[in-house]
């Protein structure tokens, strides 16, 4: 389980970044919790924070019945976590040599070490490359070898940062297969911009904006909660500027809209409905957490825009 208190995340600079303002979240074992945004959110400055890559600003939170703060070591060994890193493996060692090698780390015994890698390179699908280079290795490979690395040594969490970036349909199907699996058992953490991650793993999702928690539930919940849309068809290329984070298509001089029935009356009476539809979790996306392409611009440079 991950609970955290009152998390907060500061980067100095000119100007500053408030990264994480008063982040109160839980994720419970035999779940798997998305956390749901837009770029520059705080999902990945959250997953260090919890894995004890950076501290954080003010607050606490409890990994596994450990404080990030003052049991960092004891956090670090209940949490398998998956980056988008790609300079995780040795690339001129095989697939079995680098966990291998990652689970000597862990105090594993050679034997053990090696029995313990082809288990999990068969949970991960990836047996029969055991003694291929990693340097041969697909990106989607490469993931699924990353996702063993961080179970190498069974932890109770495992946090995942964008799992299924960059990766094909079939490999991201069977790693949405594989952390449902994994939440069965473990607290499974993890952030995506795929609608479908969430639909299919999280039992729990929260949205966060601008480095706050927005709103949460399940998925089934968020989008009771989201109410109706309909999708609308207004005779011109020009929306007004907050409605245009809703439209879906630009057909000549006709603008295309699919936007949550209260906000109807905003089009007047040029609007015309194609029809109306439950929410997906796509438009409870775009409705409590999504900006406007110009809106992210606006927010970059305002909050520094600093990247790694
Ligand atoms: N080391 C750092 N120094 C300064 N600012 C930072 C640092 N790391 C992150 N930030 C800023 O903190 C904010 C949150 O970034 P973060 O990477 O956590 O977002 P994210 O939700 O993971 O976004 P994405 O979806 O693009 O991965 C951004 O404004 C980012 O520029
Ligand atoms: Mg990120």
């Amino acid at each position: 389980m991950i609970r955290t208190d009152g998390i907060t995340k500061r980067f100095a600079g000119q100007p500053p970044v408030n990264a994480l303002t008063d982040i109160d979240l839980t994720a419970q074992s035999g779940h798997a919790t998305a956390l749901v945004g837009p770029n520059g959110a705080g999902k990945t400055t959250l997953v260090k924070i919890l894995s004890t890559l950076i501290i954080p600003t003010s607050g606490d939170a409890q990994v596994n019945g450990y404080s990030i703060l003052r049991q960092s070591g004891q956090v670090k060994s209940s949490i398998g976590l998956v980056t988008v890193s790609e300079r995780l493996f040795y690339f001129r060692l095989s697939a079995l040599e680098n966990l291998v090698f990652y689970g000597s780390l862990y105090n594993l015994s050679l034997s053990s070490a090696k029995e313990r890698a082809l288990e999990l390179l068969a949970l991960v699908g990836l047996r029969d490359w055991a003694d291929t280079k990693a340097m041969h290795y697909s990106t989607g490979m490469l993931r699924r070898l990353a996702l063993a690395r961080a179970l190498l040594h069974d932890p109770p969490v495992v946090i995942l940062d964008e799992p299924t970036l960059g990766i094909d349909v079939v490999s991201s199907r069977s790693l949405r297969h594989m952390m449902r699996e994994l939440a069965k058992k473990k607290t499974v953490l993890f952030t995506s911009h795929y609608m479908k991650d969430i639909e299919e793993i999280a039992e729990q999702v929260y949205l966060m904006k601008e480095g706050r928690l927005v709103e949460n539930g399940s998925p089934a919940e968020l989008i009771a909660n989201a109410g109706k849309f309909f999708e609308v068809e207004i005779a011109s290329p020009n929306v007004p500027h907050d409605l245009s984070k809703y439209v879906v298509a630009l057909n000549g001089s006709a603008t295309r809209l699919r936007l949550p029935e209260a906000l109807l009356g905003e089009l007047g009476r040029s609007a015309t409905i194609i029809g109306s539809a439950r929410a997906t979790l796509e438009d409870v996306y775009v409705k409590v957490v999504g900006e406007s392409t110009m809106d992210v611009r606006l927010h970059q440079v305002k909050r520094g825009g600093g990247r790694e």
